[in-house]
């Protein structure tokens, strides 16, 4: 991890002996901007119960609400891979002992940031348990890091909101630059996971390598466009610049009836609707709490009615990210 070592001293007499942590869902991409873009929302999300034990070294004590598809193999796991690394890097892996609970509270492979709310849990969990050594910034890289072992890709469009709290914009990647963005009142989320698995990894193979040079200057277009809505709570900007021409064409067609499900969340009175991350999660972005359920409820409904089973949820945008229970 290539940072500078500015960290505090950890006290080793105050170091807690649990604490209990939940760490939001994400919405990455925001629609169009695919990599750059995401926000946390207040449910649901996953909590990391983390102990201090006697014994040195990260282990696994627990995983439930996975169906078993998560290693508790400490080195497999990204949680226990990343609270490692925090220890490495503050030199204090040899000296402390910690056991971790994962209690997870959404569906993997959803396209709802399950991996990130886990990973940046475990991270706010060892930095709280220490007494918040790092800072936020501090933590994010290996954050971003944890992505990278769960799908192999870095990206930071879920791991910052969730971190963070709020709408966040990674205007670099190398170095890390997280802007974040004002939150208009009224934006909720209304959204719904088609029961069917799409792993991020296979979603963003997916994708195509080359854009055409009209479509990203639409993207672009609509990208700036957003920010300009947010900063100016226009949400009639913000509706019409929440189109994506580049990535939601090829995802599209892994998530079963997402036209019909647009066209529905349009006519509900959505601002916008999309794919949550890399799907199958689908978002129904809506001024007001109440076009967000009635969105959400007519899409669950017509997926209902094609005998596909789905959650939903309906959230405002989390402001603050991860808490201590
Ligand atoms: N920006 C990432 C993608 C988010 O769309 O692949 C994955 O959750």
């Amino acid at each position: 991890m290539n940072q500078n070592k500015t960290v505090k001293k950890i006290d080793f007499d105050k170091i807690l002996n649990t604490v209990r942590v939940f760490a939001p869902a994400t919405v990455a991409n925001m629609i169009c901007g695919f990599d750059i873009l995401g926000f946390a929302v207040d449910y649901p999300g996953d909590e990391v119960v983390m102990y201090r034990v006697a014994t040195p070294g990260v282990r696994i004590r627990s995983i439930t609400g996975d169906d078993g598809r998560l290693p508790v193999d400490a080195d497999k796991n990204t949680v226990s891979a990343c609270v490692q690394m925090v220890l490495e890097y503050l030199g204090i892996s040899k000296e402390i002992g910690v056991e971790i609970e994962l209690i997870k509270h959404m569906p993997i492979g959803s396209g709802l940031g399950s991996s990130s709310a886990s990973t940046v849990g475990g991270l706010f969990a060892i930095n709280s348990l220490l007494g918040n050594p790092l800072t936020k910034e501090e933590l994010l890289p290996f954050c971003v890091e944890g992505e990278r072992l769960a799908c192999g890709h870095g990206h930071a469009d879920n791991v910052a909101p969730a971190l963070m709290g709020g709408i966040t914009l990674i205007r670099g990647q190398h170095p890390l630059d997280v802007i974040k963005l004002p939150v208009p009142e009224e934006l909720y989320a209304g959204i719904v996971f088609p029961k069917v698995d799409v792993p991020t990894r296979d979603a963003r193979q997916l994708i195509k390598e080359k854009v055409f040079l009209r479509d990203a200057v639409t993207q672009w277009g609509n990208i700036a466009g957003l920010i300009a809505g947010l900063y100016e709570r226009d949400y009639a900007l913000i509706s019409r610049s929440m189109h994506d021409v580049l990535i939601e064409p090829t995802r599209a067609i892994l998530i079963p009836e997402f036209y019909t499900m647009k066209q529905i969340a349009l006519d509900a009175g959505a601002l916008s609707f999309g794919i949550s991350g890399s799907g199958p999660s689908v978002v129904a972005i809506s001024r007001g709490e109440e076009t967000a359920k009635n969105a959400a409820n007519l899409i669950q409904k017509h997926l209902t009615d094609c005998e596909i089973d789905s959650f939903k949820y309906v959230s405002p945008v989390n402001i603050n990210g991860p808490k201590i229970l």
